[in-house]
């Protein structure tokens, strides 16, 4: 069931999360490099040194202005894979890396650090837009009974394009004074690579189907994706799912509010993504060097490292594990065991000053906090939004989803640096979590091995309200929420 051809593909998408990855983590290593940049185009212009509160403010503003790209990105994702489709959206978003990258590139041989800034912005609409297109991609090419392995393929590539950042920051290869603008250019690549690989995948089959009704392509793309000719059943459950959607067409993000039938879905989909990026995750990537400093690491960056490979070695664990264990017991355990390690995480920062072993357990808790991530907060929510939604309301879906995390996102990177009053932050982040676990139990279904349209029904039918219930929200409400959390596994 598993042809090349279907691998090939979904690596391509996947380079799309990998730049997601790599843009998120290239920033924190050349710091004091872009700091001086600054410094120095400053001098030429105005003959006297950067103030250090300007160069904070200009500095802060090249970090977050990412995220806002983020936000305006992931918003549109919509519009973009219903008017382009999926494949020629991600085809065309890639200009977005090149213009973005050449800026960021060109920054210095201009003098500019205008155009880091507005580097950054576009390399941030850019990733926000891959963050609903590749899982979006990845879900609807993927054979159901692997759709949450191939789904975690989305974080594995931004978990390896972290690493490759970290890695590449190292002021011994490209995160020196002279090769720092290469580093922030080398986006560029990737999206290259990607251009020239997408005209060989297939468009998603269920965009080809559902959305255009061009059947025969639709099969076509299937017999090359899976191998076989007897794509019937793939093909049946489509044209069900079609037939469903008849009155449907898509739903635009106001519609997704306005009917009863998504409000659950909704709530899950944005409840997730936000117990993503209010565990704290972040606070731990972009400030580790920081917080290992503080439990006594000499070498902070080697264990910012580690962290990264912990990342990435969980991340494939879970890509192992979902299809056995589901997605639910999974986030569960990883919303859980997060919890934990930020208890301990705190309790051994605060006491490593009387006992010097605690520094030890903090560091031990900082990798549990990483791989615990990666077990279920880092992957599922990514890939779950698309299977919480069929064809019609997916990509709105995706996109306010992924709005939701960019904003949370956003909003964790920039109040942390201000909450930081020592290691006792870390129980705010130990209270979301529970907060999130005790959500995740009662409200979130497993939706392992179900098709699209099993799912859709389990949330009352998902028969869309397009225009009947649109205009009557309480039309289905009654049917709407018919899924139990604890309802047993298929
Ligand atoms: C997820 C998050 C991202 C985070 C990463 C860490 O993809 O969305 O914000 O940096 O995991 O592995």
């Amino acid at each position: 069931m598993v042809t090349g051809y279907l691998l090939f593909s979904l690596g391509t998408a996947v380079i799309g999360s990998l730049q997601f990855g790599y843009n998120t983590g290239v920033i924190n290593a050349p710091e004091e490099k872009l700091r001086s940049f600054f410094n120095q185009t400053w001098l030429q212009r105005y003959n006297e040194p950067i103030s250090s509160g300007v160069c904070t403010i200009v500095w802060s503003v090249a970090v977050a202005i990412f995220s806002v790209g983020g936000m305006v990105g992931s918003f549109s994702v919509g519009i973009m894979a219903n008017r382009f489709g999926r494949r020629r959206s991600m085809f065309l978003v890639n200009i977005l890396a090149v213009i973005g990258g050449l800026l960021m590139g060109f920054s210095t041989i201009c003098s500019s650090y205008e155009m880091v800034i507005a580097g950054r912005l576009v390399i941030g609409l850019f990733c926000g837009l891959f963050t609903g297109l590749t899982p979006m991609y990845v879900g609807e090419v993927s054979p159901t009974p692997l759709r949450g392995a191939f789904g975690t393929l989305h974080q594995l590539g931004v978990v390896v394009g972290i690493l490759i950042a970290q890695i590449f920051g190292l002021e011994v290869l490209l995160g020196s004074d002279k090769l720092w603008p290469l580093l922030l250019a080398l986006t560029v690549a990737p999206a290259v690579l990607q251009c020239i690989l997408l005209p060989f995948c297939p468009e998603s089959p269920r965009f080809l189907l559902i959305n255009l009704k061009l059947e025969e392509q639709a099969r076509k793309a299937l017999v090359r994706l899976r191998g076989t000719e007897d794509v019937n059943k793939d093909i049946q459950e489509m044209k069900e799912e079609s037939a469903k959607m008849a009155m449907e067409k898509t739903v635009t993000i106001a519609e997704l509010f306005r009917s009863a039938a998504y409000r659950q879905p909704l709530l899950i989909a944005v409840m997730l993504q936000l117990s993503q990026q209010l565990s704290g995750i972040n606070a731990v990537f972009y400030y580790s060097t920081g917080i290992f400093s503080s439990a006594g690491v000499k070498q902070p960056i080697y264990a910012t490292i580690g962290a990264g490979i912990v990342n990435t070695i969980f991340t494939v664990v879970s890509l192992f594990l979902v299809e056995k264990a589901g997605r639910r017991t999974l986030h569960l355990l990883g919303l859980g065991g997060m919890a934990v390690s930020a208890l301990v995480m705190t309790v051994s920062l605060l006491l490593q000053t009387h006992i010097t072993a605690m520094s030890y357990v903090a560091i031990l808790a900082v990798m549990l906090f990483v791989a615990m991530f990666e077990l279920g907060p880092g992957p599922i929510p990514w890939f779950i939004v698309a299977e919480l939604f069929s064809q019609g309301p997916r990509p709105a879906a995706m996109a306010v989803a992924g709005c939701c995390n960019w904003t949370a996102n956003f909003l964790v990177g920039m109040s942390f640096p201000k909450l930081w009053c020592g290691p006792w932050v870390f129980l705010i982040f130990t209270a979301f979590l529970i907060i999130f676990f005790i959500f995740t139990f009662i409200k979130v279904p497993e939706t392992k091995g179900k098709t699209f349209d099993e799912i859709a029904r389990e949330f009352g039918g998902a028969l869309p309200p397009a225009t009947s219930s649109a205009e009557d929200p309480g039309a289905t409400s009654s049917t709407a929420i018919t899924l139990q959390a604890s309802s047993p596994e298929k």
